[in-house]
């Protein structure tokens, strides 16, 4: 292997998905605690009232306590460059967490053990199902009395449709939770409350039968482990690493994140099990290879102001082909113009700074003077699109009213700049010039207030409006498209892109009218191949 295979090799770029509160941070800091990117417990977030978080990168987040940006931390481990790729929690900024789930090549999902499966995990697990992303299971707070653990597996399969396959099984739960069986590594690993887990607290024990097993955790739970494990070596099928990187079998770990028991082991597995920097999709349905040899990078975030004294921007880059370098002359192909990098950053848990070069499956941020947009491709000269950054249809609408006339420019260079970095999308009516902000949360809303009057100095309200639906509108034949949009030319607008999109009261009106309107196709996402 060459040394820019090795390169791409031992990379892997994940993020974590969760319900709040289910312990993503937590498990954060406690993955960048192995990987030595930190050294404190608390450094990721420290009590809930000034909640600081690595990601937090606005002063708005900070002062609500909500992480509304998306942030990189990258860490080694094991020989491993391993990049978390980091989430909001609220399930408002969902669209920036949509986006940063198309760049990754797996993702890990942490349940709360008392709660089960949530809404929210439902939804983000769905995304990754759609996209064939390789999950890895985590069930979190097992140090607290909660569901039984055979139910747990039973609802994710049923919930979430994936079938599972236990690693580890616990060994009571709540105050009487003495560890884990790892059926992984036949070990098992004993929980001690007040000290640290480490090996000394784990015995191998290959036969469930060795009495050792009874010594350890007591008669009971070891027969009730040895029942549970009979009957799982039954029921599930064992681990199919292929099953796993189709998205189709998620591994199951069980522990508790803030007592850091069982972490290692769920990274020990993750290290062993996931996949490295895979093939990215193109428009018309070929694949970029990572091991190409030219560079290719897709950006999938842009965040404005990270520096509030500077109306700067970064634009986050996954690199998905070659080897990006400093310095070095690239093409933006949306704008068909070159630009050079003096200062690509990188982010390593609490630092940025300055890298040479980055390979595939590495995220860079890139200085950004307004020139990029959500989705654009960087290459050494090739036209490529990528495909599988999509926007999804908004669920609340608002008209904007500019209330200070002298600031109008501003209001619309605020709109503007803000829906490329993808924090509203804004549409234009087709039988008026009047414009309609969409969000799928109303925080999204507060968020866009905040910004207009912060860093562009404009005043506007925003004014409700009777559509919580809405879907893209295409049709190949254009004398039947303009005859559709005759008939319902109040109730179509036009996206960033110029893409049509029909407004709705409700999703039930968007059924309806599509079933009547024959030879209209309509989507909830904008990805449709045109
Ligand atoms: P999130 O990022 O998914 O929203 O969850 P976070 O890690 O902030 O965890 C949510 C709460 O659950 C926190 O408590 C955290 O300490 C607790 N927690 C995480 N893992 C475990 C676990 O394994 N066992 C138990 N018993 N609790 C766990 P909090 O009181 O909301 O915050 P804090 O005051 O502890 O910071």
């Amino acid at each position: 292997m060459n040394p820019i295979q090795k390169e791409i090799e031992r990379r892997l770029t994940f993020a974590i998905i969760s319900h709040p509160d289910a312990g993503k941070t937590t498990i954060t800091e406690k993955l960048l605690l192995f990987g030595g990117a930190i050294h404190t417990a608390g450094a990721v977030k420290s009590k809930k009232n000034t909640r600081k978080t690595v990601s937090d990168f606005m002063q708005m987040e900070q002062e609500r306590g909500i992480s509304i940006s998306t942030s990189v931390m990258g860490f080694e481990y094991r020989g491993r460059k391993i990049n978390l790729l980091d989430t909001p929690g609220h399930e408002d900024f969902s669209e920036d967490t949509y986006r940063t789930l198309t760049v990754v090549d797996s993702a890990l999902m942490v349940i709360d053990s008392v709660k089960g499966v949530e809404d929210r995990t439902r939804k983000l697990c769905e995304i990754c199902r759609m996209r064939k992303t390789p999950i890895i299971t985590f069930m979190n707070k097992l140090d607290r009395e909660g569901r039984d653990p055979m139910e747990l597996l039973d609802q994710v399969e049923e919930e979430l449709g994936i079938t599972v396959c236990p690693m580890s099984w616990p060994v009571g739960q709540g105050r009487e939770f003495k560890g884990v069986y790892s059926l992984y590594e036949k070990r098992l690993i004993l929980f001690d409350p007040h000290g640290k887990q480490e090996k000394e607290n784990s015995v191998q024990i290959t036969d469930l039968t060795d009495p050792l097993l009874d010594q350890k955790v007591g008669k009971s739970l070891a027969d009730k482990l040895r029942e549970d494990v009979a009957l799982l070596q039954e029921v599930y099928p064992p681990f199919d690493r292929k099953a796993y990187l189709e998205g189709l079998q998620t591994p199951v770990f069980f522990g508790s994140a803030l007592n850091n028991f069982g972490v290692r082991e769920l990274l020990d597995c993750f290290v062993d099990i996931a996949p490295p920097p895979l093939p990215r999709p193109l428009e018309g349905g070929s694949y970029v290879s990572p091991f190409a040899e030219k560079f290719s990078g897709l950006i999938f975030k842009i965040h404005a102001n990270l520096d509030p004294r500077h109306r700067d921007r970064i634009a986050f880059m996954r690199v998905c082909s070659g080897v990006f370098e400093r310095n070095k002359t690239y093409f933006h192909v949306r704008s068909g113009k070159t630009f050079k990098t003096a200062n690509p950053t990188a982010f390593m848990a609490q630092d940025r700074s300055i890298i040479d070069e980055a390979y595939p499956g590495d995220i860079i941020g890139i200085h950004d003077t307004g020139t990029f947009k959500i989705g654009d491709a960087i290459t050494e000269g090739e036209i490529l699109r990528f495909t599988g950054i999509p926007s999804f249809a908004p669920q609340i609408f608002k008209t904007v009213v500019n209330l200070d006339p002298l600031k109008s420019k501003q209001l619309e260079k605020g709109l503007d700049q803000l829906t490329e970095e993808g924090v509203v999308q804004v549409f234009t009516r087709l039988n008026s010039s009047q414009r309609l902000v969409g969000v799928v949360g109303q925080l999204q809303f507060d968020v866009l207030q905040f910004r207009l009057e912060t860093e562009y100095k404009a005043q506007c309200r925003f004014e409700p409006t009777e559509y919580t639906s809405a879907c893209w509108v295409h049709c190949g034949d254009k004398a039947r498209l303009e005859e559709f949009i005759r008939r319902h030319e109040s109730k179509l607008c036009r996206d960033r892109e110029g893409r049509l999109v029909f407004l709705a009261r409700n999703r039930w009106t968007i059924e309806r009218t599509f079933q009547e309107e024959k030879g209209i196709q309509y989507y909830f996402t904008s990805d449709y191949e045109s």
